[in-house]
């Protein structure tokens, strides 16, 4: 059966990347006659009763709303519903959108069921934690012609297209040695995330410094081969632990390195929304050669009559105005622009392609699907797959006091202590 032309989606997670940067896209694109109805399922009501009554959305997206599962009406804001992402999965006609948003270590679960539901999926990053698992999904999306795409939206800030295109030209030689970082603010150790990034399930290399290894591995075409990693660990508010600081060391196949630094701890007085950035120093034949993003400063600052009421907001702020904004373009709303939001387009545009184009002939599916891969600028399993290496090779790593850990590719490729 032909796909619906106006797909409908299925959020899984209500949190914030659903807030500030999903639900808004979304929204979006169905507010331009391109998606049908949107579902959001979370863990239990409360963030979907912050989600329905977000004064931003609500004036963004008048008149738009999406169905809740559990819904805040009819169940306690705090009771738990961890397996109810299934039945509204089960529910949705073939070959619409599951798009997922629940934490890093549920990835795996709600993508392997959103696939045996038949629905293609987009997923925050990382994709998985495990390259086995990368491999198992791409194989089950493979065999039902179905799109699965990792949403890492620095690829589609202009910038990375831009250094892509000329590394691959072979305008800046070859890569060497490069330094990248991304400290995310400190009030962040308040939020959920103390439930969940703890040191058993996740850490901030993990969290966070896959965007620069997928960024440099997106740049050059270069697989990661080594990695180390050390990390100090902290008590959030709450009492759990986690790896609030990370310094990462990722070797190439060309015996580059990148070595990047994550945290929790960007200080909530600061004028940016976090600290980010990356130089990469090449060698070309005749002179040394470069690439630096100053992904953090972009050259706008602001200082307000008071500070906003989220935390982080301070009076003199330097805003991002590239990675995703609410603009007012004149049409009665607000419109979502920048790379956050070219990415989650071009992920549902693919998958309507797909669907227009392909149709029911599984053999048509297939090949368009293998165009997404070779053209690599979405990540897929199939031409990702090394940033589960990295993470895997990056928690081994961090196991054991940040001894280097080897990446072995081939026929099954694996991770092991160097
Ligand atoms: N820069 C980025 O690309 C970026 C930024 C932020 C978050 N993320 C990713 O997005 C994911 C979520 O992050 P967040 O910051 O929104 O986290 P969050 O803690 O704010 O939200 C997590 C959400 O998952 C829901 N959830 C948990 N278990 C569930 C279950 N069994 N069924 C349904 N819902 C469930 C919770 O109710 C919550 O709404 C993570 O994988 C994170 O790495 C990516």
């Amino acid at each position: 059966m032909a796909q619906h032309p106006k797909p409908s989606v299925t959020i899984v997670g209500g949190g914030m990347i659903t807030g500030m940067q999903l639900l808004p896209s979304i929204y979006h694109m169905q507010r331009s006659g391109l998606l049908g109805e949107i579902s959001i399922c979370a863990l239990n009501a409360a963030p979907l009763s912050r989600l329905m009554e977000d004064p931003t959305l609500r004036r963004g997206f008048p008149g738009q709303g999406f169905r809740p599962y559990p819904d805040p009406a009819k169940v306690d804001p705090d009771e738990r519903f961890p397996e109810l992402y299934r039945e509204v999965l089960a529910a949705m006609p073939a070959r619409h959108i599951a798009v997922v948003a629940v934490p890093d270590q549920l990835h795996y679960e709600v993508i392997k069921f959103a696939l045996r539901q038949d629905q293609h999926v987009l997923t925050v990053k990382p994709l998985v934690l495990k390259h086995a698992q990368a491999v198992e999904l791409e194989e089950l999306a493979r065999q039902r012609g179905l799109l699965v795409g990792a949403e890492y939206h620095k690829r589609f800030d202009y910038r990375s297209l831009l250094a892509r295109r000329d590394y691959r030209a072979g305008r800046f030689g070859a890569f060497r040695g490069g330094q990248a970082h991304l400290v995310e603010p400190y009030y962040y150790r308040h939020s959920n995330f103390q439930n969940w990034c703890t040191c058993e399930n996740s850490d901030m290399f993990t969290y966070v410094g896959c965007h620069y290894v997928d960024l440099v591995a997106f740049i050059t075409g270069l697989r990661p081969t080594a990695v180390s990693v050390y990390g100090v660990v902290e008590k959030y508010p709450n009492g759990n632990q986690g790896y609030l600081w990370t310094d990462g060391r990722v070797v190439w196949e060309n015996g580059a390195f990148l070595s990047v630094l994550n945290g929790m701890g960007y200080p909530d007085a600061g004028p940016g929304g976090n600290s980010q950035g990356m130089t990469l120093f090449c060698d070309g034949p005749k002179d040394g050669c470069l690439i630096r993003h100053s992904d953090q400063y972009r050259g706008v600052a602001h200082s307000y009559t008071e500070p906003g009421g989220d935390p982080g907001d301070t009076v003199y702020a330097e805003p991002n105005p590239d990675y995703f904004r609410l603009l007012d373009l004149g049409d009665g709303g607000l419109t979502p622009v920048g790379y956050g939001h070219r990415s989650v387009e071009s992920i549902i545009h693919s998958i309507r392609r797909l669907e227009a184009e392909a149709g029911d002939d599984l053999e048509k599916r297939r090949q368009y699907l293998r165009q997404v891969d070779a053209a690599g600028i979405i990540a897929t399993p199939a031409n990702s797959s090394y940033n589960e290496l990295v993470i895997e090779a990056g928690r081994l790593s961090l196991a054991n006091a940040g001894r280097q850990a080897a990446i072995e590719y081939g026929e099954k490729p694996q991770v092991r202590l160097k």
